[in-house]
């Protein structure tokens, strides 16, 4: 299908119709990537939460497949992981055989933890008849349960959003659950009630022999930009608790703009761990002025550990290398000065754009872009200088008028690096992903723009600053 719809995102994941929320079961199996997502297969508004189902084999091109899970007499499909149960642990499978699992919050009277299995490679699901596997302990956010192998006490392993916190539980089989521990007590942003945890061990700086443990955990409302969004925690896991250096009070976003929720990442990728997120906030989610479908997936993002010229580690974020397969007509630049004369791309105008720019601070105090420039509107996209904030200005990007928490300037505090400042730029026909500095922050905004907004511009305010790379990419749609 070619989706052409206004608004219709080119490169990023939609459900064909309908609502869509979370993404949910992310697994690599036997060559494909899937994508299953919190989906209403009945409207364009949150309801009858299901799990719809996509599979890709590059993370770009994605083949829309029949609904997963429906709602059941234990409620609704709510949201949950997969894991590959290769050595049949969980006895659902034909001897000598294995298959995919899924473990899922059953959201009816209360919300409890369930599981399915799939003997087809994901494609139909059978409930298992001993659900709930985890009943509800008294907690009334008790839900979205990700569960991981962990190797070095050999068992099954769960983190799990309960209240305001997170808990742990294992398992030797996926249908046996013994709660382990919990944290984060007073930790970190507490503003509104945590959603969607993942837990996995990375590389610090690229180094194996060096990994620590990422705890991200979504809260809404209570993120930086408003409304709902995630933050991590950097830390270490013994099979049993997760522990961290992080001080109470301290707070890492994983993303500055406002339209990045429930990230998950795939299990079962081997050396690359790669995450995606709901490009959407609960802010004002139902009401976005898109139909047939509503929503859209971010980009997915490989996501690693850098150590600092501080001592801290960070987590960054970066396109993944697949990205670069629908990469079309390039415009490039090298090494100008700009000054307060706007620089337009008419031969690289469109509604799709990938913008690698290096700039070299100068005398001017904010520079950066003016992307899907109309008559009237445009998307800034700029660094301010004596602020150190690489930002993102939506005030003027077009439809913004469906709610009075849509539009706004979101910021995120980035150091020049050597008096570089690099910016990585995705703009769809709603959206705009900005990575900051080889990803050491990230700020995703939807947008709302009219069509013939194309333009594209590089502009410098109060003095000059340096343009030492810029390479434009028109980018092909995924759809066709
Ligand atoms: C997060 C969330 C989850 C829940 C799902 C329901 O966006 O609220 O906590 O499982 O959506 O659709």
């Amino acid at each position: 299908p070619y989706y052409n719809e206004l608004y219709r995102p080119q490169f990023h994941f939609t459900p064909d119709q309908n609502w869509m929320n979370d993404p949910n079961g992310l697994v690599y199996y036997k060559g494909e990537y899937h994508l299953f997502y919190q989906y209403n297969p009945k409207g364009n508004t949150w309801g009858n939460m299901s799990w719809g189902h996509a599979v890709s084999k590059d993370l770009l091109h994605w083949e829309h497949l029949d609904v997963a899970m429906k709602p059941d007499e234990l409620g609704m499909i709510f949201s949950g992981s997969i894991v590959v149960d290769k050595h049949n642990t969980s006895g659902l499978f034909k001897k000598g055989s294995g298959g995919l699992v899924a473990i899922f919050t059953h959201a009816g009277d209360t919300q409890q933890q369930s599981i399915a299995y799939s003997e087809d490679n994901g494609i139909t699901w059978n409930k298992y008849n001993g659900n709930p596997v985890i009943e509800n302990p008294g907690i009334a956010d008790f839900r979205d349960p990700k569960v991981f192998w962990h190797d070095d006490t050999n068992k099954w392993v769960m983190v799990i959003a309960a209240g305001k916190r997170i808990q742990l539980y294992s398992s030797q089989n996926l249908k046996n659950w013994e709660y382990m521990s919990e944290f984060g007590e007073g930790m970190g942003a507490q503003g509104g009630v945590w959603e969607c945890p993942d837990l996995f061990e990375i590389p610090v700086d690229g180094n194996p022999n060096h990994t620590k443990w990422v705890l991200q955990v979504d809260l809404n409302p209570g993120a930086v930009a408003g409304g709902s969004g995630g933050q991590y925690f950097v830390g270490a896991f013994d099979g049993k608790t997760f522990k961290t250096e992080q001080k109470a009070e301290e707070i890492n976003w994983v993303d500055y703009g406002k339209d990045f929720y429930a990230a998950q990442s795939w299990d079962n990728t081997q050396q690359r761990r790669i995450w995606m997120a709901w490009m959407n906030n609960w802010d004002y989610a139902e009401k976005i002025p898109t139909s047939p479908w509503r929503s859209a997936m971010t980009l997915p993002r490989e996501v690693g550990l850098k150590t600092t010229e501080k001592g801290e580690i960070l987590l960054t974020q970066k396109p993944i290398q697949e990205m670069k397969k629908i990469r079309e007509k390039k415009h490039q630049l090298k090494n100008r000065n700009i000054q307060s004369d706007n620089i337009k791309f008419p031969k690289i105008d469109g509604q799709t754009q990938e913008i690698v720019a290096e700039f070299e601070l100068g005398t001017a105090d904010e520079f950066g872009f003016y992307a899907r420039k109309g008559d009237e509107e445009f998307t800034k996209i700029g660094y301010d200088v004596k602020r150190e904030e690489l930002f993102v200005d939506r005030t003027k990007s077009g439809q913004a008028n469906f709610s009075e928490n849509f539009s706004g300037i979101y910021a995120a505090p980035l150091k020049a690096a050597g008096n570089k400042v690099k910016m990585h730029i995705f703009v769809d026909r709603s959206s705009v992903e900005v990575f900051g500095n080889d990803g050491e922050r990230v700020l995703t905004n939807q947008i709302f723009p009219k069509p013939t907004s194309e333009g594209l511009e590089v502009y410098a305010k109060n003095g000059e600053v340096h343009l030492s790379s810029l390479n434009v990419y028109k980018l092909d749609s995924t759809w066709k």
